[in-house]
């Protein structure tokens, strides 16, 4: 069976490079942990070639973002080769963060088959902003899904795609205000439909479904077992050491 996956999305965090060394140095004691998981590390940029450096026994890098274009000249863009030359192997895709930015869910499939072109891993970022009683968000999911994936080759290009699935008033919570086990279970059920359809179940079933969102150690365990789910895209509990480990150790235990 795959090995569940771990993403740390760091965001603009730590603050220096010698903090994140110091994060890293702390990693690092866990590293035979982590080999038990497809870890990956989403830095901020200036610190990958630390990460690759200090993390390259048990952990992949990744991207937060990246630009979907890299033809032509660009100032101010580090474009998908580049960023592969450093050993990038996945990229997250349109988060909620870079959405409120403008992003739209049409440069999110640009920027799948940038990825695809580059031979980076797609994780693309779904999820919707508010719940109703209605269950109107899962019309808002749906179309989301849809319009990301757009145009994709069902043969060719779903073994480099996986999804995380992270509702937009839950990132950043605490434990406390994250999503319900049972609610999470629903939405993976939904979301693994808009995919079957799309794809075909053969294909579909393929596509590894990740839950951001306040994953915290106290609320892993439940979030992983039997929701569906095959690993977790982290935030905030990603920079400290102990938590993420923690959050790891609820991946390897099910
Ligand atoms: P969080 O962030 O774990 O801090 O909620 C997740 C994310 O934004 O990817």
């Amino acid at each position: 069976m795959a090995k569940p996956i771990l993403v740390a999305n760091w965001k603009n965090h730590p603050g220096s490079l010698s903090e994140a060394g110091v994060l890293l140095k702390q990693l690092s004691g866990s590293a035979r942990l982590y080999q038990k998981l497809s870890l990956f590390i989403a830095p901020p940029l200036p610190y990958l070639e630390s990460v690759s450096l200090r993390t390259g026994n048990f952990a992949h890098l990744a991207l937060q973002d990246f630009p979907a274009s890299s033809d032509g000249t660009h100032t101010g863009m580090v474009t998908p080769d580049i960023l592969k030359s450093f050993g990038v192997k996945l990229a997250i895709i349109g988060h909620s963060e870079r959405r409120a930015l403008g992003e739209t869910n049409d440069s999110v499939a640009q920027k799948v088959k940038a990825a695809l072109r580059s031979g980076i891993l797609s994780l693309v970022c779904v999820g919707e902003l508010s719940r109703d009683q209605d269950g109107e968000h899962f019309e808002f999911l749906r179309e989301q899904i849809k319009l990301s994936l757009a145009g994709l080759n069902r043969k060719t290009d779903i073994s480099k795609l996986a999804l995380a699935y992270e509702p937009v008033w839950a990132i950043g919570k605490r434990a406390d205000d994250a999503i319900t086990p049972a609610d999470l279970s629903q939405s993976v059920i939904f979301i693994k439909k808009v995919l079957v359809d799309m794809f075909g179940r053969t294909i579909a079933e393929r596509i590894p479904i990740l839950y951001g969102g306040a994953v915290e150690p106290v609320d892993a365990t439940a979030l992983f077992g039997g929701t569906g789910i095959k690993g977790f895209l982290v935030g905030h509990a990603s920079l400290n050491a102990k938590s993420f480990k923690t959050i790891a150790e609820s991946l390897i235990r099910k």
